[in-house]
């Protein structure tokens, strides 16, 4: 396996004679030929006329500090500047950009500053995390993946673009792209889950949906930045920042994917992640940052820290201090530090001492100023900033309506036995029983400087606004969410006794997902299943309706409910969109982005996993075989699982054959639905290269559909594989394809059988 080149501490902490080994060096050649952004002649003028200190003001990013801002709320690790503090700042020149600061006025306030007062009147950037939604809250990007629907993804960014651009919002910390195979790991809800294609479909979606089709100058774009670079989803243990250790092959066939197709999305910036790989932070490595990102993808926009990460370096135990820390984050290609305000204090030191050459520093600065020019900052740089869009833009009726369209859409039925659902709309009394069912709370997810539960309708509302009668339907709350609630189960049994159905919503709080929010064991907290035991023990029939933010292990009653339904966290129209899937207004069409497992300790597990010498087939477990105990070496609902209204059956596979070198197969199923409600069938293709001289997953996702079948209808699904498709990193860590036997399924999920044949590839 080919090492990453990795820059010891000790080769980048001396002085000058290390810097001039770099400046020299063919690397940084080919730096600067792949990213050097040839600046417009007046904005070149400006940057030669910088002191080295307004310069390293430019690379520095602070969350913004009026009124106590959203960002130190959020993270609060450093930081706490006064705004007035923070204007003069600015006027110094000693600020670049702020984040999640608080709306138009800010942003004016801030940016006169710096056009009027500051010595070079460079314009401000201002970034936020807009993760799913502004004011305007759609989906939890992991629930949204579950949509299979790129289309959709980039639609709900463009809305969250309209909206946070109109309060002057240039550029957003998002989208987030890492692959997520753990679900202890709490910040899977913010990316596209555990699968590669669909991770790197749904960046791109994002990317274009954020900085829309226009160009970057459109008043209603803002810049992307995918992140976290790289590999933050495969922390140890699902433990958020801790250690990441994977093979360099990983890397490239798993995470870096989705990082490839943000920047061939066009996505201006990148964010390197808080956490070390293979015994070097991100943030200070050379390899990920400049011989990956630079020499091999000639990435040429913006790398930003994330929050502090130059300051963790020490903590990290790879920096002695902050000087070094931000010596090394710098050198080794992070642009821009963000919060810990390290290059201000010391890259004008390091400068002065030969320990940085003035050449990267430049280098950095012009990435600046060049993403500041794309954005048509030097034009106008009031463009976003505009207190009446501010005003009107937001939480329009076109962009509720696609924030239920988009929540109905991200609903994956699990399970529907006896067809439970969809439920009448009159003639039966129905308890809303759980702590999810009523209030503004608990509505939006873990992940929102902007939106507000309060802005949120939830689902008794929802659920009254859809039924004929709205005193047939009654809520309980029956328990709190990781706390019993006195006489809470006496009263949801009740309930539930006086009603013909029962919805039970349980799950998690948004503050277990989310970042920091790594969890031991990813079921449902204790108080919730007991009410479930006790509301199922009335048998009444149940429908489960689940809150989380991430794959979860479910148990007891709640897994044994004849109807389940993931409803994650769905943002603005939460309410309202589960009831039109619960009623049958619109028929569920998700799939599970993320595999459910039998329980927690097969973590991380996803279905793209190798066959191991001892794989234990399919039916009873078998002695010495790769299983647990307690649990075969599967998902209980595997990733791309989730059913219809209708009634779905796969057939007349085509497909066998060979696949010639430069040709094409095509392969195809007939897909039916039989039932008597249409329904929204997300065919998939997974292919098994079954010989080969890296061992494959058992099977990989190539390629899917969404099709449309009426009661009665057939359809023919065709799809065409090209040699590409079955590229693998080979030993010598280039991309190959190799002659042999494939097997190939069209199914409805990565674990269900569809219909399944073998092809040849010559
Ligand atoms: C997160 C980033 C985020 C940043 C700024 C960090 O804690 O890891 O994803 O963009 O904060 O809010």
């Amino acid at each position: 396996m080919t090492q990453p080149i990795q820059i010891t501490r000790r080769a980048l902490m001396i002085g000058a004679g290390a810097v001039a080994a770099w400046a020299a060096s063919p690397a940084r050649a080919l730096m600067q030929q792949a990213s050097d952004a040839a600046l417009p002649p007046a904005i070149e003028a400006l940057l030669q006329r910088m002191s080295v200190e307004e310069k390293a003001g430019q690379l520095t990013l602070m969350a913004a500090a009026w009124a106590g801002s959203a960002a130190n709320a959020l993270n609060p690790t450093q930081g706490g500047a006064n705004y007035q503090q923070q204007l003069d700042e600015v006027r110094r020149g000693r600020i670049g950009g702020v984040f999640n600061g608080n709306g138009a006025e800010m942003a004016r306030q801030m940016q006169q500053a710096a056009m009027r007062e500051s010595r070079l009147k460079v314009p401000l950037i201002f970034a936020a995390d807009v993760i799913h939604g502004f004011r305007t809250v759609f989906p939890m990007p992991l629930a949204e993946a579950g949509s299979f629907d790129p289309d959709l993804a980039e639609r709900t960014a463009r809305v969250a673009a309209v909206e946070a651009t109109a309060a002057g919002i240039d550029w957003n910390f998002a989208p987030m792209v890492d692959v997520a195979r753990d679900q202890r790991w709490g910040r899977g809800v913010e990316g596209a889950g555990e699968d590669v294609l669909l991770g790197r479909i749904m960046a791109e979606a994002r990317v274009r949906g954020f900085q829309g089709r226009r160009g970057l100058t459109a008043e209603d774009a803002m810049a992307a930045c995918a992140k976290h670079f790289a590999a933050y989803g495969a922390a140890e243990g699902g433990l958020d920042y801790n250690t990441v250790d994977v093979s360099e092959r990983t890397l490239r066939e798993v995470y870096f994917p989705p990082f490839q197709a943000a920047f061939d999305a066009d996505a201006a910036t990148v964010m390197a992640a808080f956490n070390e790989l293979s015994g070097v932070p991100a943030t200070a490595n050379r390899w990920l940052l400049t011989d990956v990102l630079r020499q091999e993808w000639r990435f040429d926009g913006l790398v930003v820290s994330d929050y502090t990460g130059d300051f963790e370096l020490i903590d990290h135990g790879f920096a002695a201090d902050e000087r070094e820390a931000a010596k090394l984050a710098f050198l080794a290609g992070v642009d821009m530090s963000m919060q810990s305000g390290f290059y201000i204090k010391h890259l004008p030191g390091l400068v002065e001492a030969g320990e940085v050459p003035v050449a990267r520093l430049d280098q950095a600065v012009r990435r600046v100023l060049a993403l500041k020019v794309k954005l048509g900052l030097f034009d106008d740089p009031f463009r976003r900033i505009d207190p009446r869009r501010e005003r009107t833009r937001v939480r329009t009726r076109a962009h509720l309506q696609l924030a239920r369209e988009a929540a109905r859409r991200s609903i994956v039925l699990l399970k529907n036995d006896g067809d439970l659902l969809p439920l009448p709309r009159s003639g039966k009394r129905i308890a809303l029983i759980g702590p999810f069912v009523q209030g503004q709370r608990e509505l939006i997810g873990p992940w929102n400087v902007y939106g507000s539960d309060a802005d949120a309708v939830d689902l008794l509302t929802g659920v009254r606004d859809l039924v004929r009668d709205p005193a047939l339907v009654t809520a309980v709350d029956g328990s709190g969410i990781e706390e019993a609630l006195p006489g809470g189960i006496e009263a949801a049994v009740a309930a539930a006794n006086a009603a013909d159905i029962v919805v039970l919503a349980v799950g998690e709080s948004q503050g277990m997902s989310g970042e920091a929010q790594s969890r031991t064991d990813i079921g449902i907290p204790a108080p919730q299943l007991a009410l479930a035991e006790a509301v199922a023990a009335t048998g009444k029939p149940m429908i489960v309706l689940l809150r989380h933010g991430r794959g979860l292990v479910l148990e007891g009653a709640v897994r044994d409910a004849p109807a389940i339904l993931a409803t994650w966290f769905l943002g603005s129209m939460s309410g309202p969109a589960t009831a039109d899937i619960l009623f049958g207004m619109e028929g569920p069409s998700a799939r599970l982005p993320v595999s459910f497992p039998h329980a927690t300790g097969q973590q991380p597990y996803h279905y793209a996993h190798k066959n191991t010498g001892r794989p234990n087939p399919t039916g009873p477990r078998q002695p010495y075989k790769a299983h647990y105990r307690e649990a075969p070496n599967a998902a209980l609902y595997p990733f791309g699982h989730g059913l219809t209204y209708g009634r779905i059956a796969y057939s007349a596979l085509e497909g066998g054959g060979t696949l010639s070198a430069g040709g094409e197969l095509t392969v195809a199923a007939t897909v039916t639905n039989s039932g008597s409600r249409e329904a929204v069938e997300v065919v998939q293709l997974y292919v098994q290269d079954v010989t080969a001289s890296i061992t494959r997953p058992v099977r990989e996702l190539k390629a899917f559909r969404r099709v449309t079948l009426k009661p009665g209808q057939s359809e023919r699904v065709t799809f065409t594989l090209r040699r590409s498709d079955l590229t693998f990193i080979g030993q010598d860590m280039q991309p190959t394809v190799e002659p042999g036997r494939f097997r190939l399924w069209i199914a409805p999920s990565a674990q269900a059988e569809g219909v399944a044949g073998e092809f040849m590839l010559a």
